[in-house]
């Protein structure tokens, strides 16, 4: 069995509106090895994205502990986390959050310059990155010169940048055709079989077969595979 590479253990997170408490993640336990290929899915507001924030380092858990390569992220200091997140996670988001006035080389380079890598090399990453995609002919276009498809696959150039092992997708094809969903597909696939771990958050159960291991939340809580429509075994 390949590494593992993310352990969550009993991970809470609650939002409270004014009186209103939401258990947005209610008692996760999640492994992932290095390699695999994991979808997310689950109904509107059951928790996907929240997961996706505390996988990414970009939240933390109110309670329980989130292990990433053996380290304990609940314990780094904000800086520290910010670092993990730049070394170790490829971000790819449903509307390509790509910024509108750079084009796509520069999009792509973004991550490398808080690498504090000199230009010339942060150009034959970044263009290297591109031709992964297939985008090669395209550095110079900027986002709105481009299809959806087009700027997604961007986008998973940029998460490729910076080499992080992780990529994390959240409905990276919600925004996309189906046919345009599907391309975008083929190339987290294939990341995949170059040896990326993937997660992917998707409330599309075509996408979501996608991946070879597929877990699902529901109201915060974690199912394998079925189990969540039977509605019996939480994962503990
Ligand atoms: N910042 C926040 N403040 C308060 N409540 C929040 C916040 N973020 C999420 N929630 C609540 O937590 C729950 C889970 O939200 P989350 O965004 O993780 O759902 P989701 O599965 O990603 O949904 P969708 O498929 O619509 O993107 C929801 O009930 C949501 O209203
Ligand atoms: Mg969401």
């Amino acid at each position: 069995m390949a590494d593992e590479i993310i352990r969550l253990q009993d991970v809470v997170k609650t939002y409270k509106m004014g009186d209103h408490v939401v258990k947005a993640l209610d008692h996760i336990n999640l492994i992932v090895h290095s390699g695999e290929f994991l979808s997310i899915t689950g109904p509107s507001g059951s928790g996907k994205s929240t997961l996706m924030n505390i996988l990414g380092c970009l939240d933390l858990p109110d309670d329980g502990e989130y292990i990433l390569e053996g380290r304990k992220v609940n314990q780094l200091k904000d800086n520290e986390m910010a670092v993990i997140r730049n070394q170790k996670i490829g971000f790819i988001f449903q509307n390509f959050n790509l910024i509108s006035n750079l084009n796509a080389l520069e999009n792509v380079e973004l991550p490398l310059i808080y690498r504090g890598w000199g230009a010339k090399q942060r150009r034959e990453i970044a263009l290297a990155c591109l031709e992964q995609v297939g985008l090669a002919g395209y550095a110079n276009h900027l986002p709105n010169q481009l299809s959806g498809g087009q700027q997604q696959r961007v986008a998973i150039a940029r998460a490729l940048a910076g080499t992080p092992p992780i990529l994390l997708a959240d409905e990276p094809t919600g925004a996309l055709d189906r046919r345009t969903g599907k391309e975008v597909m083929d190339i987290l696939e294939k990341l995949n079989t170059d040896g990326h771990t993937i997660i992917l958050i998707t409330h599309d159960m075509e996408v979501a077969q996608r991946a070879k291991r597929t877990v699902r939340i529901v109201d915060g809580r974690l199912y394998a595979g079925e189990e969540a429509d039977h509605g019996i075994h939480h994962i503990h």
